[in-house]
């Protein structure tokens, strides 16, 4: 019967932790993220704005391209940049991990 308790003591405090993360997800603001931080270059509609498109952003709404690169990838491209192209500046010092994570489904959503 301990055992039991302890596991069920263990599991509960398990799903207080998980509600609470999602909570402090909920609370990132991602539109205003990215009405200050990413629309210079990705655009309102995630197509690039011309000084994006001279940087050479890809077009977001373009679902064959998101549908080659993974979550993962675009968390690291999104903190790290990408080393190839010095125009597309790494995050990593101006947003937190959950912000970036965050980011990813707000990319994703201009191809659905
Ligand atoms: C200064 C212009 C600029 C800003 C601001 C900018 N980006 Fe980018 N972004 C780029 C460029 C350029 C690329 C293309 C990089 C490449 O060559 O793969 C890119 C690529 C990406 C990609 C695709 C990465 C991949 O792995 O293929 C994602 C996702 C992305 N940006 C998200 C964001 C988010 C989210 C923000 C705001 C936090 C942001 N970008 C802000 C210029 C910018």
């Amino acid at each position: 019967m301990r055992s039991k308790a302890i596991i069920c003591f263990i599991f509960s405090g398990l799903i207080f932790c998980l509600s609470l993360s999602n909570t402090l997800a909920a609370d990132i603001d991602t539109a205003a993220i990215y009405a200050e931080k990413c629309a210079l270059c990705h655009g309102e509609d995630g197509k690039g704005t011309p000084t994006g498109i001279d940087f050479e952003v890809k077009d977001f709404t373009d679902a064959e391209w998101q549908g080659t690169r993974t979550d993962d990838d675009f968390v690291n491209s999104i903190t790290n940049g990408n080393p190839d192209n010095s125009n597309y500046l790494p995050f990593g010092d101006m947003l937190s991990e959950e912000e970036i994570k965050a980011m990813v489904p707000v990319v994703r959503a201009f191809a659905q």
